[in-house]
């Protein structure tokens, strides 16, 4: 299929994309609505009839409208900050369909867990459980919690996005981990049962998720055969998606099996919580990012597309020089070969090089595609440019989800006088 038709096919049938881009300032951010609850459904159905949280995670695509959408179809929230905790109940996910992950916990972050009744805690060090048991025995609570286990395996993504390495600041090594289960007496607020994972993201080979997910199961029977017990077992997310036409990738429905096979090797009769973290594979091919040419530029020796949209707005391509197609919302244009690039100052606001493109004038539409997901939930004020509209489409019908930040409100944050106050001294503490 063609880009061009894609953009007709399934998700965006029956959007009208000038009209729209009359209602709404470009750039901004369209999500379909139909194509996040075939998306939620598929998963749904690849793990059913194991009862399974489907624990989103929201660092994908925080937004309250597309959240309380996943919310309805049932899904929970896997969380990393009291910002996330506070979108994922906002957006009437209860306490117990969310899980919180993340290796910086502030001991705050851990008591508004404990107060929203969060199912489970994955922790990633021997410190941070120090700290949540101090903060649970404060408040008279127990913390359910899993040790999330860094197997050391290549994820076989982009390195910055590659957590399962014996080198990176994520999870807990295997000998750790043993120690942690075998003292968990001492932590008395703490019931420590479960295990998790989470070895990287956008990984299109189904072999180290196997292996990841066999490695955590092997270690819970590890840990059962000493006499502990395990209530959960967390695959994690990290399941990518074809950003390119024709890009290779893990079905869903293989990686729902490889967590079946799994869990059986575990123990056929586990009834446990069977938990994943899926983030992008749910959301970012559910989201593009409109944007307008502002103008064509003829460099010395190739031509630039500049678009109104940056790479604040998406800052994928300039992070992790990442592939996102890119569609000229035109028809019967010649092609033309563009470097297509925001209007920030820096080279490395560069969507794409040499790309290929129906040729291109101001005021076209062009939408990129794949960007529902780490897209505005990335996105930065660089340069003074406001946090662009978010909108739920449905064929013929919209609804804003998010309105065009204002340079008001950009600009309101900060204090309009410059008034300095003596700094209060800090108490010397003595060892
Ligand atoms: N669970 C944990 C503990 C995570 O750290 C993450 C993502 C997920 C689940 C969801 O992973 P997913 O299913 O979305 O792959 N900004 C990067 C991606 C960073 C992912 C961080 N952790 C990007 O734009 O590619």
């Amino acid at each position: 299929m063609d880009d061009a038709r894609r953009m007709d096919a399934q998700a965006w049938q029956g959007v009208d994309w000038v009209g729209l881009a009359h209602a709404l300032p470009t750039p901004f951010y369209a999500y379909s609505a139909p194509a996040l609850r075939a998306r939620v459904a598929r998963l749904q159905a690849a793990f059913s009839p194991r009862p399974t949280l489907i624990a989103y995670a929201v660092k994908a695509n925080g937004n309250l409208g597309l959240l309380r959408l996943l919310a309805e179809a049932g899904l929970g929230a896997d969380i990393v900050s009291a910002g996330e905790l506070a979108r994922a109940r906002a957006a009437g996910i209860p306490g117990e369909r969310i899980v919180f992950s993340g290796v910086g916990k502030t001991a705050e972050e851990m008591r508004q867990g404990l107060e929203a009744g969060v199912r489970r805690f994955n922790v990633e060090s021997r410190e941070e459980l120090e700290v949540l048991d101090g903060v649970a025995r404060a408040m008279g609570r127990i913390a359910d919690v899993a040790l999330r286990i860094n197997p050391d395996i290549d994820a076989g993504t982009h390195g910055k996005i590659s957590t399962g390495r014996a080198g990176n600041k994520f999870g807990i090594d295997l000998p750790e981990a043993r120690r942690l289960f075998s003292e968990r007496a001492t932590w008395r607020a703490l019931r420590i049962d479960g295990l998790h994972m989470h070895i990287g993201s956008q990984i299109t080979d189904e072999v180290p998720l196997r292996r990841a997910a066999h490695s955590m199961v092997d270690f819970a029977r590890e840990i059962r055969a000493l006499g502990a017990s395990v209530r959960s077992l967390d695959f994690g997310g990290g399941l990518g998606v074809p950003y390119r036409e024709g890009q290779a990738t893990v079905p869903v429905e293989h990686h729902a099996a490889l967590i079946r096979g799994a869990l059986a090797a575990f123990d056929p009769h586990f009834d446990g919580d069977c938990i994943i973290e899926p983030g992008r594979w749910l959301v970012a091919e559910a989201g593009v990012l409109v944007t307008r040419v502002l103008r064509v530029k003829r460099g010395a020796d190739r031509e630039f597309l500049i678009l109104d949209a940056a790479m604040n707005d998406l800052m994928r391509p300039a992070l992790y020089d990442a592939w996102h197609d890119i569609v000229p919302l035109v028809s019967g244009r010649p092609m033309a070969s563009y470097d297509v690039v925001g209007p920030v100052c820096e080279t490395g606001d560069t969507f794409a090089t040499a790309r290929d493109l129906p040729a291109c004038r101001a005021g076209d539409l062009v939408a990129i595609l794949g960007a529902g997901a780490y897209g505005a939930s990335m996105a930065s004020t660089y340069n003074s440019r406001p946090l662009v509209a978010e909108v739920l489409v449905d064929g013929p019908h919209h609804a804003l989800l998010r309105r065009a930040q204002s340079i008001e409100a950009l600009l309101a944050q900060d204090e309009g006088e410059t008034v300095w106050a003596v700094s209060p001294r800090a108490t010397v503490r003595r060892a």
